[in-house]
């Protein structure tokens, strides 16, 4: 449920004071770490899309549990997207070491959870990697908090609720790449983004994800399977809420493992 004391103000940990943050892990030991990419959407999506996302879903997820929402990490593992113009990526080894840090910055201090909201999917295989070495490296080991350190990667474009309303909005054209329902919650958050949404030729192309070259040939204008052009900030607006819901009822079990 959410909980209406709490404002966005209150749950941002960059916001806080070192004095309540200590306090505050007196009675919580979770925190919330958006992690996004910059990177290419096709012709007339936003290049910060999986920044925007993430970040606007963890800050509802924070304010419906309370829990600290860390500031997010905007850039994320898009090597096959360097193609365009525009997109900042970092190497699946740099981002490796970025998250092992920062969970170990925040293990060091007592928290024991964290609850990593994901918007792209590109950043699965090494999320999960650099958990695997959170868990495992020297530094972790003498920490007192070791044996109790839980980090769980949850990707609000792939809960049932969203996934399944996607498909019933959007069908075969939600794609894999600049999809409608990322794009949709994009014009709710940002509504300026509107003025770039126009009709694009149709069926954007499918298949594999190789190198940066290789994707442009592919995917000749980004997108990926899917027709942005059907977002709606309404459909946004729904799904946000959605996924909020979902990974709140997530991050509370979570928090009871
Ligand atoms: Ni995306």
């Amino acid at each position: 449920m959410p909980d209406p004391t709490k404002t966005t103000t209150d749950i941002r940990l960059d916001l806080q004071t070192w004095v309540e943050v200590e306090e505050y892990l007196e009675n919580c030991k979770a925190i919330i770490l958006p992690i996004g990419s910059t990177e290419q959407h096709g012709p007339t999506g936003a290049i910060g899309t999986d920044a925007l996302t993430a970040e606007a879903v963890a800050l509802q997820v924070g304010r419906r549990t309370g829990v600290l929402v860390a500031p997010t990490q905007s850039f994320g593992m898009a090597e096959h997207h360097l193609g365009f113009p525009g997109t900042m990526s970092l190497q699946p080894s740099t981002l490796l070491a970025l998250i092992h840090d920062l969970v170990l910055s925040l293990a060091s201090h007592g928290f024991e959870r964290v609850f990593v909201i994901n918007g792209h999917g590109g950043n699965i295989a090494t999320a999960k990697a650099a958990f695997m070495q959170a868990y495992t490296t020297a530094e972790t080991r003498r920490l007192a908090v070791a044996s109790k350190l839980q980090c769980k990667l949850a990707n609000w474009f792939m809960v049932a609720p969203v996934f399944s309303l996607a498909r019933e909005l959007y069908g075969d054209r939600e794609g894999q790449h600049a999809t409608p329902s990322e794009i949709a919650l994009t014009l709710h958050l940002e509504p300026s983004l509107q003025s770039k949404q126009r009709p694009l030729p149709e069926p954007a192309p499918v298949g594999p994800i190789h190198g940066p070259d290789d994707f442009r040939l592919r995917y000749p204008d980004g997108r990926m399977g899917s027709d942005p052009f059907l977002a709606k900030a309404a459909h946004g607006e729904t799904l946000l809420h959605k996924a909020a819901a979902a990974l709140s009822n997530d991050l509370t079990n979570f928090m009871q493992d």
